[in-house]
């Protein structure tokens, strides 16, 4: 069985994240999606509301698994049994970084490759931060994201 798996902080995930996914689901048997539980980022949902928000988002694909890891990628890629991390490409500013953490996660694991999935233009300057700006200014993010997160941004704004 050939498993991806296409990690990220899903801050919350949005239709970019979502049109990568559904693009490793044809290319691939099983991917699992990987909401990374520390980051160094200041998250705006907990790992728990951003986990159930990408199960909810992606339980329409028959061949998607959401799982939750708090280790390094490749540890957790190898506990998966998956070779292949899956991640998406966007503007010409992702290069540089992609290419860092390659050339890392290689480093520390040579049995992990990258691949890489270039987003449509649509999507290409569309991040979570942006999400969580506009949201966090009453802006219509209908667009961006599934209902679900799309709500829960409402619910999260309305309460702080
Ligand atoms: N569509 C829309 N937005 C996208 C996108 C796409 N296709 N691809 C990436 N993005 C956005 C993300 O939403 C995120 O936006 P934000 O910065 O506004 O929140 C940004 O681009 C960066 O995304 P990504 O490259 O996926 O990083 P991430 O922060 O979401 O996740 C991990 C990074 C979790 C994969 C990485 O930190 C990791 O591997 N952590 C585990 C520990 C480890 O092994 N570290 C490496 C060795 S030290």
């Amino acid at each position: 069985m050939k498993r991806a798996l296409t990690p990220g902080t899903f801050d919350p995930i949005t239709y970019g994240h979502l049109d990568i996914i559904k693009r490793a689901t044809a290319i691939f048997d099983e991917v699992v999606v990987a909401v990374a539980e520390s980051t160094p980022k200041n998250t705006l949902f907990t790992i728990e509301e951003r986990t159930e928000l990408v199960r909810e988002a992606t339980k329409c694909f028959e061949n998607v698994r959401v799982e939750n890891f708090d280790c390094l990628l490749v540890d957790f890629a190898r506990q998966m049994d998956a070779h292949v991390l899956v991640k998406g490409l966007r503007a010409i500013t992702d290069f540089e970084y992609e290419f860092q953490m390659n050339a890392l996660n290689h480093q520390l694991d040579n049995y992990i490759e990258t691949s890489f999935i270039m987003s449509p233009p649509k999507f290409m300057y569309l991040s979570s931060s942006i999400v969580r700006e506009l949201a966090s200014l009453n802006g219509d993010v209908s667009s961006l994201v599934p209902p679900c997160v799309e709500e829960a941004l409402k619910r999260k704004f309305a309460k702080n």
